[in-house]
């Protein structure tokens, strides 16, 4: 019997009271049954009692994914607490990604609310829907920095922001684990994919990475710092690469610095089959092999594959692995497993009254989806729309009546049946006073039958207005969901030249997992609202938001650029020795012929488009218009360890209430390593009423001015920085202050 080293494992000794339990469990268990609690398992197409039952009695497995059903939860757990060798609980784990019945926005469209508190309430609300079924643990949040939104996974996250994205996870690990680990209605979460995944070559799911050290640190790893500083149970490994090491076999990651550095006492989990395929990487020869290279670089738990139940007893026998990593392995998952309270209670309230939490959940999800929305465009103020102006309106487009795929990526358990469409949300809102017609004209948003668009443009003709529902199907984005032309997909962009062709105003609804790639529609469109996918309240939110009763106060959470050869193309870029000017506009077609070598400029652009986004990360626009005046600095100089407080004056110019999204740029012009030209290091969602004027302030300290560099870890550099205040990453307003050196 090997007892867990505790001073060589300083997790371990982080028990406290329930340490000894743990201790004498561990000292009680064979190897068989240790490794047995690093294994989870799935139940396939069986029923999961028949399918689990018996692993679960005979300790062969600690950990259970993709059961939901309560009473087959009760039953496995009451089998795992009475039945197994050592009565030892089962984690329950689901990917719980934003929502449960109840869907919210995707995280996407959650970070373009720029409202962490939203984001954490929502995710206490999916936390409590999924307790009631005996999930205890979600695989969520995804924390991957993406700058590419090829990549379908970008629907998961929180863009391309750290800072954002840092604010975004740390409220959804929060949210999930709200109230403690072991309260009833809360769930562990997980930060996934640890780390740099992605950063995918060309946005394919899956592909390699190539990332620096610096970007590694500066960019990819800080949102995983911030979960772990906020408690978060558990982490997964990524799929992909890092510099040629899979993150699954990653010990210098996965031990080294989560551990040791960071000192992360929870799990980690591998992602699922992640561990075989370090042999289909060309990392491993076999599965022994694979289920080596992982415990040994500090992976707790299996998903799905069962290379460690087959090979890690031999492995450990052989001395190919030695005992203690084994022991600090299983120590984790029972310290967690106490920490949550499984082995008290581990089975679903079943009885629990749940119509609280589904009122709750209905309420988070509206107003997420109303936060989430991004007015991209508004000529002539076309909206809000007013009643009593119109009398006919036309509903149009594929995603106009998509109460399925309006939830996007990821909802296993999103109930479709409680899902509000854009048209259903008009007729409750309008029905009775307007006249609505409604005309998909496209089946679905990759039809290419044009037979319904002519009759769109009839019904467009007869209406005052056009609201015009386009975008993706669910199945578009999310895990191997991919696209290498993100454009509006099928024949949408010949709908939107039809029906602007009619002549009426057209009010350009999209609901998308990515970023689309928008300049072929832009002219068309009288104004455009981005709604991501807006979850299960979304045409609610929808139907208020185009009424008027409620004002757009979404950001862009991510860079929208305009052609996909512009990839990746993000606002906290570096300078190059060769930025170009802003007033750069170079069209291939008007260069003449022969034209010299170096007539067009020598800088970072493309010839045939422009080198500036469509819509820059944190635009957004809304009923009302603010103003920014009097940036100020509190003082001139600082040194390391002190702050400096921002002030700014915003002001509601416009004639009716709204919520502006004050963000705070910095940048470090000269230093060690090349610096982005800027970086957000704050936000606040600031309300005022019309005509109102109100001082934003930011207490900016010098530690969030350090950056990593190779060789010397984080590092604050003295001299000069430059500060912006605005309403996106293009803010003008500027300031400059002095970090000292003494
Ligand atoms: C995904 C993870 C997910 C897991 C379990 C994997 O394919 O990459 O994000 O949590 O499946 O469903």
């Amino acid at each position: 019997m090997t007892t867990p080293n505790t001073k060589a494992d300083p997790n371990v000794t982080e028990f406290d009271a329930t340490a000894p339990d743990v201790m004498a469990l561990m000292g009680a268990m064979s190897l068989g049954d240790k490794i047995g609690q690093m294994s989870l398992a799935q139940p396939g197409e069986g029923h999961p009692v028949e399918a689990l039952g018996d692993l679960v009695r005979t300790g062969k497995i600690g950990a259970i994914i993709n059961v939901v059903d309560p009473v087959a939860v009760a039953e496995l757990q009451r089998i795992a607490l009475e039945e197994s060798p050592y009565g030892i609980p089962l984690l329950v784990g689901r990917d719980v990604i934003h929502g449960f019945k109840t869907i919210m926005p995707i995280p996407l469209g959650q970070a373009a609310s720029w409202n962490p508190e939203l984001v954490r309430m929502a995710s206490t609300s999916a936390a409590a829907e999924a307790s009631l079924t005996g999930v205890n643990w979600t695989y969520a949040p995804m924390m991957d920095i993406s700058r590419d939104p090829r990549w379908g996974r970008i629907a998961e996250s929180f863009g391309e922001d750290v800072f954002l994205t840092c604010q975004m996870s740390k409220a959804m690990v929060e949210g999930f684990q709200w109230e403690g680990l072991s309260a009833p209605a809360s769930v562990a979460a997980c930060a996934k994919h640890f780390v740099g995944y992605g950063a995918a070559e060309s946005g394919r799911d899956y592909a390699t990475t190539n990332i620096s050290e610096h970007e590694l640190h500066n960019v990819y790893l800080p949102p995983f710092k911030a979960a772990v500083d906020s408690g978060v149970a558990s982490v997964m490994t990524s799929f992909s690469d890092l510099d040629g090491i899979p993150a699954t076999a990653h010990r210098p990651l996965l031990t080294d610095l989560l551990r040791d550095q960071w000192g992360f006492g929870g799990i980690v989990v591998s992602d699922w089959n992640s561990i075989p395929e370090l042999t289909t990487h060309g990392l491993t020869a076999d599965d022994q092999g694979a289920a080596i290279a992982a415990a040994h670089a500090g992976v707790d738990l299996e998903m799905a594959s069962d290379t460690y139940l087959s090979h890690l007893a031999s492995a450990v026998e052989d001395g190919k692995v030695p005992m203690e990593v084994i022991d600090h392995a299983v120590a984790r998952l029972l310290k967690l497993k106490v920490e949550m309270g499984l082995f008290s209670a581990p089975c679903p309230n079943i009885e629990a009254e749940p119509s609280n939490i589904k009122k709750r959940a209905l309420e988070h999800a509206y107003q997420s989806a109303l936060e989430s929305m991004v007015l991209l465009k508004n000529e002539h103020h076309t909206l809000p729309l007013k009643k009593e102006q119109i009398k006919k309106v036309a509903v149009i487009g594929p995603l106009a009546d998509g109460a399925y795929e309006q939830l996007g990526t990821w909802i296993f358990d999103g109930d479709p049946d409680i899902s509000i469409s854009a048209w259903a949300g008009l007729q409750n809102k309008v029905g009775g006073d307007l006249e609505l017609v409604f005309e998909p004209a496209l089946e679905t948003s990759r039809s290419r039958d044009m037979t319904g668009i002519q009759r769109a443009v009839e019904v467009a003709s007869q209406a005052d207005v056009v609201l015009l529902f386009l975008g993706e199907e669910a199945i578009l984005s999310g895990e191997a969901h991919s696209r290498a032309d993100i454009d509006l997909p099928g024949a949408q962009v010949d709908l939107v030249k039809s029906l602007h062709a009619v002549g009426k105003p057209v009010v350009g609804v999209i609901m998308a997992g990515r970023p689309l790639t928008l300049s072929n529609v832009m002219d068309q469109l009288d104004a455009l609202v981005y709604a991501w996918h807006p979850g299960t309240m979304g045409g609610a939110a929808i139907a208020d938001l185009l009424f008027g009763d409620a004002v757009p106060s979404g950001k862009l959470p991510v860079t929208f650029p305009r052609v996909v050869g512009q990839i990746p193309l993000y606002y906290n870029a570096k300078n190059t020795g060769k930025p170009p000017t802003p007033e750069l506009v170079t069209y291939i077609d008007d260069i003449p012929v022969r034209a010299p070598q170096t007539s067009l400029g020598m800088s970072a652009f493309h010839l045939d488009v422009a080198h500036t986004p469509l819509f820059c990360f944190g635009y957004g626009l809304s009923y009302t218009q603010f103003s920014y005046s009097n940036l100020r600095l509190s003082r001139p100089k600082i040194q390391a360890g002190e702050h400096v407080d921002v002030h700014v004056d915003l002001t509601n110019t416009g004639d009716r209430s709204g919520t502006e999204v004050v963000q705070l740029y910095v940048r470090d012009p000269v230093a060690s390593i090349t610096r982005p030209v800027r970086e957000l290091k704050g936000f606040q969602r600031i309300t005022l009423a019309a005509g109102e004027t109100r001082q934003v302030s930011f207490t900016l300290h010098t530690d969030a001015l350090k950056f990593y560099c190779s060789g010397r870890g984080w590092i604050l550099e003295p001299g000069l920085f430059e500060v912006w205040v605005g309403g996106d990453s293009n803010a003008t307003l500027h300031a400059t202050f002095d970090l000292g050196d003494e």
